[in-house]
């Protein structure tokens, strides 16, 4: 099996965590690519709820291994939190959860640029507020701090250095009070200590287990309709979880990579601001957002829903080129009498059916919807003939129309509640 990548085929939410639980069963080590604590990744594990920001859900399984890759932004004090929940619940993780130290930092003041900006912003974008942005624009600039500085005996300078930056920065801002350096400092000073035995060297690790022939689960965040640079621009993340961000997000080569899994939503969500073309104003949305508990895992905002949209998905599919989808909360559909997919974009120039790359274009277009009878309800199902006919009706329009095979569908929040198809 070698290198497995799941991905968030839409705007993030589509259920990962559930999957990347399920197929844990085949795997010996699951590695998180990108994101940061922006993602929350939800379990339910006898009865009692885990949610995830940065730790692979995976580590739930005693027997798995679990990375934290160079792709990812990491924050200290939410990494320590989770290792705290972890204990509490006696689940052990010792020797079998490490984090690149090539990974980023985010510092007190990233979390602190990422609030005022939005605030300034005249369009905001709606970011989840934990220093996602700035944390990788100073990666890119060249000014970030990455595990393995921790360890510096130039640590203080270098903090030093970006609190000067920042400071002078933020004086423009009203009501902005200085950092307090000496608490940054001996804060991260006891960061460094705590995190110690995690830092490892992952794509030596990741690279090192799948020659001796281990299977990996490389683990995005978000959805493809966030990717900086595929998705809709400047409503995204900083970082790219489709596919290729899991080349340089965990340091392999794609000539390793064996299958790609696609997790879509029998409907959309979004969350943030940003263009939604199938999103539902209504009670439908409503109804949607109630039934399929549709609120943010990580600052708990209402999600926004709709359609399922075969104009993105197709997209998505194209970008990424997934081996498998794994389609999700089919659930929430049931009891609706109609049930619409977006077939493609009305436009002023007439009908398209590919994904506008502008995103004036983009807010502009009415979508086109294909009209399906709905089902009573698919609990229960375990197999595909357990299915309604009209449920399975859908899921063979999408499967057809995304030339991908749907081989796992998703009826329900819990474990046993997925139909995997032979
Ligand atoms: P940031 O990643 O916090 O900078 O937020 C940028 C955009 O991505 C905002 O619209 C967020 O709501 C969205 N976003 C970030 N993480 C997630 C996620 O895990 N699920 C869904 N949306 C997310």
């Amino acid at each position: 099996m070698g290198l497995s990548i799941l991905i968030g085929a839409q705007w993030g939410d589509e259920g990962k965590a559930k999957i990347v639980d399920y197929l844990c069963r085949n795997i010996d080590i699951v590695v998180r690519y990108q994101g940061g604590a922006n993602a929350g990744h939800t379990v339910v594990l006898e009865g009692k709820k885990f949610v995830f920001h940065l730790i692979p859900s995976g580590i739930l399984h005693p027997d798995k291994q679990c990375y934290i890759g160079n792709g990812v932004v990491l924050d200290p004090e939410q990494f320590l939190k989770e290792i705290e929940m972890i204990e509490k619940s006696g689940i052990s993780y010792h020797n079998r959860l490490k984090i690149s130290a090539l990974a980023h930092v985010i510092m007190p003041y990233h979390k602190t640029l990422d609030a005022l900006r939005e605030t300034k912003r005249k369009n905001p974008i709606g970011t989840t507020g934990r220093g996602i942005g700035p944390c990788y624009a100073d990666k890119s600039s060249r000014n970030g701090l990455r595990l393995i500085d921790l360890y510096s005996d130039k640590l203080d300078e270098k903090i030093e250095a970006n609190i000067e930056y920042y400071n002078y920065l933020f004086q423009n801002y009203e009501n902005y009070q200085p950092l307090d350096k000496e608490k940054i400092i001996k804060d991260y000073q006891y960061y460094a200590e705590k995190l110690k035995p995690f830092v490892d060297d992952v794509a030596f690790l990741v690279n090192e287990n799948l020659d001796q022939g281990k299977n990996i689960l490389a683990e995005g965040a978000q959805g493809v309709g966030l990717d900086i640079d595929f998705g809709t621009y400047p409503f995204v993340t900083s970082s790219n979880p489709t596919a290729g961000g899991a080349m340089t997000g965990i340091g392999v080569s794609p000539l390793r990579v064996d299958k790609i899994y696609a997790i879509m939503k029998a409907y959309t969500t979004r969350v943030g601001e940003g263009p939604f073309p199938t999103e539902l104003l209504d009670e439908t949305g409503e109804y949607l957002r109630k039934k399929g508990h549709e609120f943010g895992s990580t600052t708990g905002r209402p999600r926004r829903c709709g359609w399922f949209d075969l104009v993105f998905a197709k997209y998505s599919v194209m970008l990424n080129r997934f081996t498998d989808i794994v389609l999700t909360k089919l659930d929430v559909l049931d009891g609706i009498d109609k049930i619409k997919v977006c077939v493609g974009y009305r436009t002023s120039k007439g009908e398209i059916s590919r994904f506008p790359v502008s995103l004036d274009e983009l807010y502009e277009i009415t979508p086109i919807y294909q009209e399906f009878d709905g089902w009573e309800s698919v609990e229960g199902a375990k197999t595909m003939a357990d299915l309604p006919e009209n449920a399975r009706k859908y899921i063979d329009f999408l499967e057809k129309s995304l030339n991908t095979s749907i081989s796992i569908i998703s009826v329900g929040p819990d474990r046993e509640e997925t139909i995997v198809r032979k």
